[in-house]
């Protein structure tokens, strides 16, 4: 029991049909909920720190509470960076004992997010530590956008291999469809599929990493929504597609929104059906199981990930 790198993890589950979640994390309760869930569902397990995350809980104490949770569940975990923007977060993490950190270089034209890509993995390979980089621009919902203006931001494939042999990363996060949310598409979801497929077939040892997965399960907004929520219009992507992507060097997949949606709707049942209820752990115990519950549904049927440890 450790906290490990995503090496060993990823080179499974790279020749093999699941992937592993990389689960966002704020505070106690919500780590304490998908490490039960990953113990019980016996998978591997990625917990993943934002730049917000780190300013709302501290550094130290999502470092703490990872460690807590190693000693407590006997599980390896992988503590990654989620989206640092520059090389003095990656740096910092690093130097905190983060095992894995993501440059996001997404933003910059191909040659700086290379250069910055490489500056990161040069420091981070020296201590140990694995690097994500991210190539193509994630889509967002926009009005008025083509499916050819919506693609032009998609990862280029040649561009991917190119990057990856120039930089040296150990995994990249592609953009083929999904965006970060609970907004997702306007009309039939749509993810390049074909695209994967050569990005794939270009880097086959290269883990990919889909960001944006979180399905928005109809179930959980209609949830919030009943209690006095106003969540209206959320679309995420279908199961059937993440899971279809695992097969094609999809080797990690990244979910926030539907653990927000699913401790939110929990929280929010709980306090309108006790008003007269004011103990924080009345209603963060059942948002914590509902993270839990959650999380074993993304591990068993939509990552196919149980039982791979
Ligand atoms: O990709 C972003 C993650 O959902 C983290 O969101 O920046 O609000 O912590 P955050
Ligand atoms: P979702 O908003 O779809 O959960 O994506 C999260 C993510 O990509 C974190 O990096
Ligand atoms: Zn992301």
């Amino acid at each position: 029991m450790a906290l490990v790198t995503t090496k060993e993890m990823f080179a499974k589950a790279l020749v093999s049909d699941y992937a592993i979640g990389a689960f966002n994390v704020n505070n106690m309760e919500i780590v304490q909920g998908i490490v039960d869930a990953a113990k019980i569902e016996q998978s591997p397990l990625i917990l993943q720190v934002s730049a917000g995350a780190r300013k709302y809980a501290r550094p130290a104490y999502l470092l703490k509470l990872v460690e807590a949770a190693i000693e407590d569940t006997g599980l390896d975990i992988c503590l990654h960076l989620d989206h640092g923007e520059d090389f003095e977060i990656c740096k910092k993490c690093v130097d905190d004992g983060f095992t894995s950190v993501m440059i996001d270089g997404s933003k910059h034209p191909f040659e700086e997010n290379i250069a910055l890509t490489k500056e990161v993995v040069e420091y981070a390979h020296a201590h140990g530590v694995v690097v994500e980089a991210e190539l193509g621009k994630l889509a967002g919902v926009e009005d008025n956008i083509s499916v050819d203006e919506r693609s032009a931001k998609f990862t280029d494939p040649d561009e991917a291999a190119e990057f990856v042999e120039r930089t040296g990363v150990d995994s990249l996060a592609i953009a083929i469809g999904t965006s970060h949310g609970a907004y997702k598409f306007k009309g039939e979801p749509y993810l390049d599929f074909e695209r994967l497929k050569v990005i794939h077939g270009l880097i086959p040892q290269t883990p990919l990493v889909l960001h944006g997965a979180s399905t928005v399960l109809k179930e959980f907004v209609d949830r919030c929504n009943e209690y006095g929520g106003q969540i209206p219009g959320a679309q995420g992507v279908p199961e059937e597609m993440i899971r279809e992507a695992t097969k094609y060097g999809i080797c990690k997949v990244n979910i926030d929104t539907d653990l927000r949606l699913a401790m939110t709707a929990e929280v929010r049942r709980f306090l309108i059906e006790n008003p007269s209820e004011f103990d924080p752990r009345k209603y963060l115990g059942p948002g914590r199981d509902a993270i839990q519950s959650m999380v074993q549904h993304k591990i068993r049927n939509v990552l196919n990930a149980s039982n791979t440890l």
